[in-house]
């Protein structure tokens, strides 16, 4: 008791009634925390509230609020007659002494949970397949960042706040886990004119983003060991989403005509699902023929398969008319279609939309009702006034336009800059543009050392499943205004230089030895 007396004196020492936290708050907190730490094991007894009241020169009713918070919350037992005790109940790694110099003991919940044995298989194929979500700030070269420069904010702004003005109590509830219904209905609409897909306004699911529609479709639609045909190269969120699934992933080379049919049917013709990106292949930037779209739909019909059309930037096209989406084509319900306003407008506003076959829509709500229930009311709120306002329109337009300047601006720098050794995708349609290297040098490598000079681009070497990836960078033009991509233009030609001079410096080092 002596000995508890001591340690809650030292504890409680030096503390101060001063503005923020009231005195009682402070005791409550430091008991707490040398209980939770094992400093304070469980049934040891503490000293009564007078005694410590007059050993630390606090009033009584500070130490007796602070013990009845202590007591409520199952902390402390106290028994008239008998005094106050460290509660037994307190799980074990609560109870377990702190040892000296030792970091406070973590639950073992949280311990656990860093390593993988704990997990469940599917936790495991998780784990390793997450994507690494890095906030990430917009360097020249990222790709799919768009203008965040010529963003609408304060008109974005506004309808927020009129809406939250307006609206706030009723958009404050619980809403539909399909979506918030005016902005299904303007989806469809804008879709139907825009992109040809052919839908009411029930089939339209509103998700956080289409990353969300790849993890929802596939586990609804996937059993373990299922097996998917994927671009080759591809994107990593869908790769994840459905490894994280337990498909088993068939990579289907993309040529100049998109997804290759034929080695697709060759290579797994029972597939259960097609990962496709047809409007502008990602990352090669490869729009898909009318012939293959409809092989692709015929294949799926045939083998009462899914196809995924993830149609992420198709607004962003340069010449000519954009070619429908795959969708509008489909007669027998097999295509799910994912769009996003996440790139058209700004990343972090988590707005993006699916478009179920009918037999499927009922399905997809309850699987994204499970997943998080539905995405902020006022956010969709307002985005429904931003598109029946004509902001919406008028913002493709000037971006369309601005892309449109950025991209020939990167292709004119990297003519001027860095020349024959890269060799440029097409560049007609989207975001970014894929290249190719020309030299011997890893894109690893240069993508490392870019990143250290502040550019933002991907190798397209990551995007491969199988053994021979090609090498090459993806370079984002949209979010960085023309003086930052001439600039970056520049920093990448030097960083290719140094990444050769470092490469022949080593192979030269190799064959002295
Ligand atoms: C091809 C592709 N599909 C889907 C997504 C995910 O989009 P969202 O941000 O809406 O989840 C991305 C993101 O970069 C993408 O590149």
């Amino acid at each position: 008791m002596k000995q508890a007396t001591g340690a809650l004196l030292s504890l409680l020492n030096g503390l101060a009634d001063t503005a923020g936290t009231p005195l009682y708050r402070q005791v409550y907190a430091r008991i707490r925390g040398a209980i939770l730490d094992g400093t304070f094991r469980s049934a040891q007894r503490l000293p009564s509230t007078r005694t410590l009241a007059t050993d630390l020169g606090m009033s009584r009713i500070t130490v007796e609020t602070a013990f009845t918070q202590l007591q409520a919350e199952g902390f402390l037992v106290r028994r008239v007659g008998a005094g106050s005790f460290v509660a037994g109940v307190l799980p074990d790694y609560i109870r377990s002494p702190r040892r000296p110099g030792s970091r406070r003991s973590m639950p073992p919940v949280i311990a656990r949970r860093q390593g993988e044995a704990a997990l469940s298989a599917r936790g495991r194929v998780i784990a390793r397949t997450a994507l690494a979500p890095e906030p990430c700030d917009p360097r020249p070269f990222i790709p799919c960042m768009p203008a965040l420069d010529a963003f609408p904010h304060d008109t974005w702004a506004r309808l927020l706040a009129r809406r939250a003005r307006r609206h706030g109590a009723a958009l404050s509830c619980y809403g539909s886990a399909a979506g918030y219904r005016p902005l299904r209905e303007a989806v469809a609409s804008y879709l139907s004119s825009a992109r040809g897909v052919r839908c009411t306004w029930e089939q339209v699911v509103i998700l956080t983003g289409a990353q969300q529609g790849l993890e929802l479709s596939s586990r609804l639609l996937l059993d373990p060991g299922d097996v998917v045909w994927h671009e080759e190269p591809g994107y990593l969120g869908a790769r994840a989403a459905f490894l994280a699934a337990g498909a088993r992933i068939t990579p289907v080379p993309v040529d100049g005509q998109g997804l290759d049919i034929r080695v697709g049917l060759t290579a797994a013709p029972g597939a259960r699902l097609a990962y496709v990106t047809p409007s502008h292949q990602y990352p090669l930037g490869i729009t898909m023929s009318l012939t293959r779209r409809l092989e692709l739909l015929a294949w799926a019909e045939r083998q009462d398969a899914w196809i995924i059309e993830d149609d992420y930037d198709s607004e962003f096209h340069y010449r000519g008319r954009p070619i429908a989406a795959v969708q509008g084509l489909d007669t027998s319900g097999r295509v799910i279609y994912l769009g996003s306003f996440n790139k058209v407008l700004f990343p972090s506003l988590r707005l993006a939309y699916l478009v179920a076959p009918v037999d499927l829509v009922e399905n997809v709500v309850a699987a994204r009702a499970l997943s998080d229930g539905h995405p902020p009311l006022l956010s969709q709120a307002a985005l429904t006034d931003f598109i029946g306002e004509g902001h919406f329109g008028s913002h493709l337009r000037q971006m369309r336009a601005l892309y449109q300047e950025r991209r020939d601006v990167l292709l004119d720098a990297l003519s001027t800059f860095v020349g024959s050794r890269l060799r440029l995708g097409p560049a007609d349609t989207g975001m970014h543009v894929a290249t190719w290297l020309t030299g011997a040098c890893s894109d690893e490598a240069i993508v490392a050392l870019g990143a250290t000079r502040g550019l933002g681009m991907r190798t397209l070497s990551c995007h491969y499943i199988g053994q021979s990836p090609s090498r090459g960078l993806v370079l984002g033009f949209s979010g960085s205004p023309p003086d930052q991509l001439r600039r970056a233009a520049r920093t990448l030609a030097e960083v290719l230089d140094a990444a050769d001079g470092s490469r022949r410096r080593q192979t030269r080092g190799a064959a002295r030895q």
